[in-house]
């Protein structure tokens, strides 16, 4: 499995004089990352480990500590490599990240009574450097930890406190190193985008140049130049894979051929909407693959969900290989992965567990004859969006809900019956079509319902009846690392639950998910 040299090459191209964040862990390590690409400097996460001579030899303009859970004081917590504070390149430490530095110059970091969690006042002693531009002495900020910085060493100078640290920003001597134990990053700390936009284009002085239309058009061109035999493309008609086709039909033109597996786990009228798009709107020739059956059959007595995603993974796996072998020959399979995808299976190197395996990265064979292309792998879902819309993806695909590789069946919990499919596949449509109805689709991330194994007890007519529950859940969310449930009108909740009621056979009664993402997953396996 090897991604083309040369679009190694061209990153490393992206990469100069761009921003590197050293994930520790931190659930905003993500959000750092994208707050710079906004600003339209390249931003990438990379392992903690990574050492100061790698940084210095991809010719990072700066670099960014994030936070993270551990304790800086902890044997085995992850540290960064000591020479990083050393070097003359910028770094800004944020909240773990400000007290690794503190501690590397000396300081001191102890857990404390004074714990901070949620918005804190921020008062500013010393404007310039981070504070550079912001008119207020006072502003408010997003706190969280357990931990502080209790001494603060000589090569160190304050720059702002709150009531409870004494040492919420500080700044080396010199001006090239800086700590802010608050969360610029998100949106709850006013003029948090300022404060990074300061140290990036003022401190680091990082290039502006991450563009989508430039990242497009370094895609086309890395695309052609490294791939020198035919690709089979995956679609699923989402608006990932659809996107990675159109920039490979522009790079390889009828070197591409685009596939399209029905497995028997889709929305209701999903694979005639494809096809349409595909011959109609992209003018882009699609093979159509129906391999519902070999799906559902091998789907049979499944029920542990990591179980079903690899079933369903090398599946697709085979019928590719098939395929390929088939109308070959094929030297590449190219894939809409984004770049949640990849750190979610684990396959980023840093602290980030794995949390599912991804059928479009997981599923995959060591011995996968076909080399891999994922031309959107450092791209987050939104950034897609802009570039689906930028390159002619039609507009209604771009604004559909994300659909999970796996389809219905992480929608599905325990075995894939053909009556729980029914049940699932009739029910995603009407979530689809009342929240459509009442504005409510084009404003969250995703509107969907699921069905167990249990069976609830009901009265129809005046008989008893059991039958299926459904969840219908509805999240709102920026990048899927994180997620939070979204407060649905009642009259709304009303209509999916009459209409489910009475429009699919075997349910009897609908519930609403009000679990965000920690702690649990947007899609229930
Ligand atoms: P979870 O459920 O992990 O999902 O919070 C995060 C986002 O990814 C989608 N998803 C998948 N997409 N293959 C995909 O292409 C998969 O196996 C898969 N599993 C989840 C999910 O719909 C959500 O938007």
């Amino acid at each position: 499995m090897a991604t083309a040299q040369s679009s190694k090459e061209s990153l490393r191209e992206v990469e100069r004089g761009a921003i590197a964040v050293l994930d520790f862990g931190g659930q905003y390590s993500h959000l750092i990352c994208r707050r710079i690409r906004a600003m339209g400097v390249y931003a990438v996460l990379l392992p903690f480990s990574t050492t100061s001579d790698a940084l210095k030899e991809r010719r990072f303009a700066g670099i960014i500590l994030s936070g993270g859970p551990a304790s800086v004081y902890a044997r085995d917590s992850p540290k960064a490599d000591p020479k990083i504070f050393d070097g003359r390149t910028p770094v800004l430490g944020i909240c773990y990240g400000y007290q690794l530095l503190v501690r590397h110059f000396g300081g001191d970091v102890r857990r404390t009574q004074r714990r901070e969690y949620g918005k804190a006042t921020l008062v500013i002693r010393a404007k310039g450097g981070i504070f550079e531009g912001i008119a207020e002495d006072r502003i408010t900020c997003w706190m969280s930890h357990t931990d502080s910085a209790t001494t603060l060493p000589a090569g160190l100078e304050v720059l702002a406190e709150t009531e409870n640290s004494n040492y919420a920003a500080v700044q080396s001597l010199d001006g090239t190193k800086f700590g802010v134990q608050f969360h610029p990053e998100v949106v709850q700390t006013e003029h948090g985008m300022k404060i990074l936009e300061n140290f990036v284009l003022r401190v680091c002085n990082a290039s502006k140049t991450w563009s989508m239309r430039d990242f497009a058009g370094k895609t086309v061109n890395e695309l052609a130049s490294s791939i020198d035999g035919r690709v089979i493309c995956a679609v699923s008609g989402g608006v990932d894979s659809s996107t990675a086709a159109v920039l490979l039909n522009r790079a390889v033109g009828k070197r591409l051929c685009c596939v399209f597996v029905d497995h028997g786990l889709l929305r209701e009228g999903e694979a005639d909407e494809v096809r349409t798009m595909f011959r109609d709107e992209l003018g882009i020739a699609l093979s159509f693959v129906d391999a519902s059956e070999r799906f559902l059959n091998e789907l049979r007595g499944v029920s542990d969900p990591e179980e079903k995603r690899k079933v369903i993974g090398r599946t697709f796996a085979g019928v590719f290989e098939e395929f390929a072998k088939e109308n070959g020959p094929f030297g590449f399979l190219a894939q809409g992965t984004l770049y949640p995808d990849v750190i979610e299976s684990g396959r980023s190197t840093g602290p980030a567990a794995v949390i599912k395996t991804h059928h479009n990265v997981g599923g995959l064979p060591e011995s996968f004859a076909l080399r891999v292309v994922e031309p959107l792998k450092w791209l987050y879902k939104d950034e897609v969006r802009e570039l689906a819309l930028m390159i002619g993806v039609p507009e209604k695909m771009v604004r559909r809900h994300p659909f999970p590789g796996p389809g219905l069946a992480v929608r599905i919990l325990g075995e894939v019956t053909p009556e729980k499919l029914r049940v699932c596949r009739s029910a995603n449509r009407i979530v689809e079509e009342v929240t459509n109805k009442h504005g409510i689709y084009g404003g969250v991330w995703q509107a969907f319902a699921y069905v167990g194994d249990d069976l609830v007890t009901g009265v129809l007519g005046d008989e008893r009846k059991v039958g299926f529950q459904v969840t219908v859940k509805v999240v709102d969310s920026l990048d899927a690392m994180t997620a939070s449930w979204h407060r649905m009108p009642d009259e709304v909740l009303e209509e999916i639950s009459t209409r489910m009621t009475n429009e699919v056979e075997g349910v009897v009664s609908v519930a609403y998910s009000i679990s965000s993402k920690p702690p649990a997953t947007i899609e229930p396996q």
